[in-house]
């Protein structure tokens, strides 16, 4: 099947009831999207379809259709990086195992909503796991994206 991803064509030979997560770190290479439980219950493999933030361990390949796949490698644009250079500035990263999942959440929600509140984020990000407890520099760092946003 094709599919679009990160604006590029490709092309995978796997049954449509694969995980979107095994196509891109198998089959794609693109390990940048990390595996953490599987069950949609970590976010550590949040990727977007049309903008939107999904879990990837428990989307089948075969629903995907022709959405545009984003995911930590090719996410660009104004929000992505001030968002990059917000938790470069906040020193976001602990083990940073679940830190493409954060960014991608955090990216899908500053593309709806600019000015989120503390709830909005928390809400939002509400799914993303940290184990390493960098919440509150997460939490920070989104709040000085949206201000950069703002100029
Ligand atoms: S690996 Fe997908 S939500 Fe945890
Ligand atoms: S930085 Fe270690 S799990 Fe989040």
């Amino acid at each position: 099947m094709k599919l679009d991803v990160n604006g590029r064509e490709r092309e995978v030979k796997v049954p449509e009831d694969t995980p979107l997560l095994w196509v891109l770190r198998d089959d794609l290479q693109l390990t940048g999207t990390k595996y953490g439980c599987g069950l949609a219950q970590c976010g550590s493999c949040t990727v977007h379809l049309d903008g939107r933030p999904v879990r990837s361990c428990t989307t089948p390949v075969g629903r995907v259709g022709e959405a545009k796949i984003t995911t930590i490698e090719g996410v660009s644009g104004r929000v992505a990086e001030a968002v990059q250079q917000a938790w470069h500035a906040a020193d976001v990263p602990q083990c940073g195992y679940c830190q493409s999942g954060q960014v991608m959440a955090a990216v899908a929600l500053l593309e709806r909503n600019a000015k989120p509140s503390v709830a909005e984020i928390d809400a939002a990000l509400k799914g993303n796991v940290c184990r390493c407890a960098t919440c509150h520099r997460i939490r920070l760092a989104i709040q000085d994206a949206s201000r950069s946003l703002e100029g």
